[in-house]
């Protein structure tokens, strides 16, 4: 059995696809990487532009992901849940029915500075080197989770 992991963030354009790509890419192929926004503006949508360009930069490629919207199936569908901040936290966390789906939920730079409750900032409306700075955060966060994963399942 695979062991699967989601990113999640509003959108599900800006940081979540840049989180499982970089995850995705550090991953061996018994895990898959998904990702999903808590709001449904985007579904059917590629990434941002932004999103992509940075990714592209650094050697991972994220085109071809496409936007959806997070489901509570999610919490029985996947093993661990990465959250970018931490309304995505409270949003995905109110829709978990039980202790066991509540604690398959982190926040994703809690791994990098552990229980500092960082956010990773939404870059959407921000300045213009807000993708490599999140790009930066996502990666470093993915090169301590993957080490855990990989420790962990195999
Ligand atoms: P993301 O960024 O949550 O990192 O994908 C956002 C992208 C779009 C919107 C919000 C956040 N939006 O409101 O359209």
């Amino acid at each position: 059995m695979p062991v699967k992991i989601l990113m999640v963030c509003l959108g599900n354009i800006c940081r979540s696809p840049l989180a499982e790509g970089i995850l995705a890419s550090k991953l061996p192929n018994n895990f898959i990487v998904d990702s999903a926004g808590t709001g449904s503006w985007h579904v059917g949508n590629s990434p941002d532009k932004r999103s992509i360009a940075v990714a592209t930069k650094n050697g991972v490629n994220i085109q071809n992901q496409k936007g959806r919207q997070f489901k509570t199936s999610d919490f029985d569908e996947f093993d661990y849940i990465y959250v970018m901040d931490s309304s995505n936290y409270s949003d995905v966390i109110d829709l978990a029915k039980t202790p066991e789906h509540k604690n398959k939920v982190q926040l994703i730079l809690n791994e990098l500075f552990p229980d500092e409750n960082v956010d990773v900032p939404d870059p959407y409306y921000g300045v213009a080197n807000g993708f490599d700075n999140v790009y930066q955060m996502l990666n470093e966060a993915t090169d301590i989770i993957a080490k855990k994963l990989i420790e962990k399942h195999s």
